[in-house]
């Protein structure tokens, strides 16, 4: 019903969001409350990512993107960094398995140079799928990934490209990790936390936000509905004035 509804109100000026993009937050907390390990509310996380994931794309977003280990990650301890590394690896080896079938893009985004050669290995060959699909619906993995990390490794790279143009904004986008794709409309953020927390900074200029003291693990396809509800509430002016009504 909830899908009917949403695409049913596309043609009225109130359209599905074309990118979300997640902060998976949480799941340490989750577990807490259960007196379970900060490790098995990432692997809750990781469910509740495969459910939505699923949702999203039934809904017709076009790119999901979450925040699955930022670059102040590796400050955790070292069993919690190689369980959410151990949580990307299964969910990459069924990515293998299932993207031709399921018609989904996988991405990862973020400096992967300094993952273990075994999840490079898995990137490189779900690239290589991604590469054979038509689809329009991608989900993007941030791995590694910080915000300023990728403006600064942009302005880098295109100050090293023989072929650069005169920079401008659009230029600096085609060197970001999402080059090509729209910015996100929505940002969501679970689990009572309001901060960017270095999350898609360039991107998220004129995005709508939405946070909701759900815990990630605990997000479901109705807090989802709740945040395109909201979303297609929002009066988007990038800036500009409201264009008033005709009495
Ligand atoms: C933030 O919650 C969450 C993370 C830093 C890791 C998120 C990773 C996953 C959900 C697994 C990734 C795997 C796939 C397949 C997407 P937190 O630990 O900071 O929660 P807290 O604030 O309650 O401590």
């Amino acid at each position: 019903m909830a899908i009917f509804d949403k695409q049913k109100t596309a043609g009225q000026g109130t359209v599905l969001p074309r990118h979300i993009a997640i902060i998976m937050d949480g799941n340490g907390r989750w577990a807490q409350k259960r007196g379970l390990p900060r490790t098995a509310g990432h692997a809750a996380g990781a469910e509740t990512f495969r459910r939505i994931a699923a949702y999203c794309r039934d809904l017709g977003v076009e790119y999901l993107t979450v925040y699955a280990f930022s670059t102040e990650n590796w400050k955790r301890s070292q069993e919690e960094v190689s369980a959410i590394m151990g949580l990307l690896k299964k969910y990459l080896e069924e990515a293998i398995e299932k993207m031709r079938r399921e018609n989904v893009r996988i991405r990862v985004l973020g400096d992967t140079s300094v993952l273990s050669p075994e999840l490079r290995a898995l990137i490189a060959r779900v690239e290589a799928i991604d590469e054979t699909l038509t689809t329009r619906t991608q989900a993007n993995l941030c791995v590694n990934y910080g915000g300023r990390d990728e403006i600064v490794r942009a302005v880098r790279a295109w100050a090293s490209d023989p072929e650069r143009e005169e920079l401008s904004e659009e230029v600096l986008s085609r060197y970001l990790y999402t080059a090509g794709m729209p910015d996100p409309d929505l940002v969501i953020r679970p689990s009572g936390e309001e901060r960017i927390s270095n999350f898609l900074l360039w991107q998220s200029a004129y995005s709508e936000f939405y946070f909701t003291d759900t815990l990630w693990p605990d997000f479901t396809e109705a807090d989802m509905d709740a945040a395109i509800e909201a979303y297609q509430k929002r009066d988007r002016r990038y800036g500009g004035v409201k264009l008033s009504k005709k009495p």
